[in-house]
């Protein structure tokens, strides 16, 4: 398929940001969940639904960064392994518990704040700003 390498990147940027939105929502949700101590099977399907939001975007991030060849890659890469193994270490131990009393919230609060403000503005932002920027004036392409 024929297409433009500028209408690539942006569809490319456009879900990097849409998913960062998404996965941003769902951990302020289950941060209220778990700061107000709400039911614990509802806070196990937002963690879900976080893991397979993360999973899908983190999939699309990885090809695109393998497709532009981004120097950064490996780091990237690191930062989603981080998160995918903090969120589903937190949903084993929540699965087998009967009530967030096991749960350390603020340390979790802390983790999950702070990796996502630091990985959708510095990590996706970095990568958002290398895709803007490799756009050439004659781009069509074949993908
Ligand atoms: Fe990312």
């Amino acid at each position: 398929m024929i297409t433009s390498l500028t209408m690539t990147l942006a569809r490319d940027i456009e879900a990097i940001e849409v998913d960062d939105l998404k996965i941003g929502l769902m951990i302020n949700l289950f941060i209220e969940a778990l700061s107000e101590q709400k039911v614990l099977p509802m806070a196990l399907v937002i963690l879900r639904l976080i893991i397979c939001m993360a999973d899908r975007n983190f999939v699309m991030e990885e090809r695109v960064m393998a497709r532009y060849q981004y120097i950064g890659r490996e780091e990237h890469i690191k930062a989603h392994e981080t998160l995918t193994s903090y969120i589903s270490g937190l949903e084993a131990m929540l699965s087998l518990a009967n009530d967030f009393s096991d749960i350390d919230a603020p340390s979790v609060i802390q983790f999950l704040t702070r990796w996502h403000a630091e990985h959708a503005v510095y990590s996706d932002g970095h990568l958002i700003d290398f895709l803007n920027a490799i756009a050439p004036d004659n781009d069509m392409v074949v993908i």
